[in-house]
């Protein structure tokens, strides 16, 4: 991205609602949110169980459309795109961190962090410098040829941060990336995504979390209730 575009906004929700169905019963997940994030932001989502934070951030992402709405990224409405258009997006301009990891466990880390640019056709020389290269930033050098329960849990989930940032997206979205780790170490990991945001200038991060321990590491936090952003917390 280009620096005269840092001020841009790289995601922009406009009345956006989810309304799940489920035989004559419905529940609205998310109800006519309004918001815009910048690029390079570094924020946290808290609000109870249950109060669609895990959905905001599927819309987010791509991997759910709204019921009502618009959902621009990068100045494209994704809310317009066909199946292709969203794996291309999905793949290439948006990363995902979950709660329990989600890596192949018959794959080694190096392997599982090239296999998004496996994906992405990148040619294997290329695949393998970068996924290195990723697996260094987060202090995993000694851990490239271990298999995902060959790690710990923070390992693992550096390992999971790897893949997300290997195709270079500029959004890295978090649903509870630290719910399955003691307190410490979610700090840990917490502290290499700071870094990542801070090195990597334009990168956007969403992290999902119940503790505001970890919220208060980022920036601005956005407290959801019922479906409705409740209020914005933003730090300086
Ligand atoms: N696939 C689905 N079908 C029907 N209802 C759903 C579906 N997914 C979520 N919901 C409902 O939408 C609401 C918001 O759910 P969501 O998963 O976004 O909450 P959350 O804030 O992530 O909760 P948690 O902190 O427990 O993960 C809840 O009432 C939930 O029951
Ligand atoms: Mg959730």
């Amino acid at each position: 991205m280009k620096a005269d575009n840092l001020n841009k906004y790289v995601i922009e929700l406009e009345n956006v609602t989810r309304i799940y169905k489920l035989g004559k019963y419905e529940v609205t997940a998310i109800k006519n949110i309004t918001l815009k994030i910048k690029a390079g932001e570094f924020l946290a989502i808290m609000g109870p169980s249950g109060s669609g934070k895990t959905t905001l951030l599927n819309l987010i992402g791509a991997l759910d459309t709204p019921t009502e709405g618009k959902i621009m990224i990068d100045g494209e409405d994704i809310s317009k795109m066909n199946d292709s258009q969203l794996t291309h997006i999905r793949r290439n301009k948006i990363g995902f961190i979950f709660q329990f990891y989600n890596l192949i466990p018959v794959l080694n880390a190096l392997e599982n962090v090239e296999l998004p640019m496996l994906a992405a056709n990148v040619p294997k020389k290329s695949r393998l410098r970068h996924a290195k290269y990723l697996l260094n930033i987060l202090g995993l050098d000694a851990r490239m040829h271990h298999r995902p329960e060959e790690l710990s849990g923070g390992e693992r989930q550096r390992v999971a941060i790897a893949r997300a940032l290997a195709n270079n997206p500029s959004i890295i979205l978090g649903d509870e990336p630290t719910g399955d780790l003691d307190t410490e170490t979610g700090l840990e990991i917490m502290h290499y995504l700071k870094k990542l945001n801070q090195t990597q200038k334009n990168k956007t991060f969403i992290i999902v979390t119940h503790d505001p321990l970890i919220a208060n590491m980022t920036n601005k936090i956005i407290y959801l209730k019922d479906g409705r952003i409740e209020k914005i917390e933003s730090k300086v």
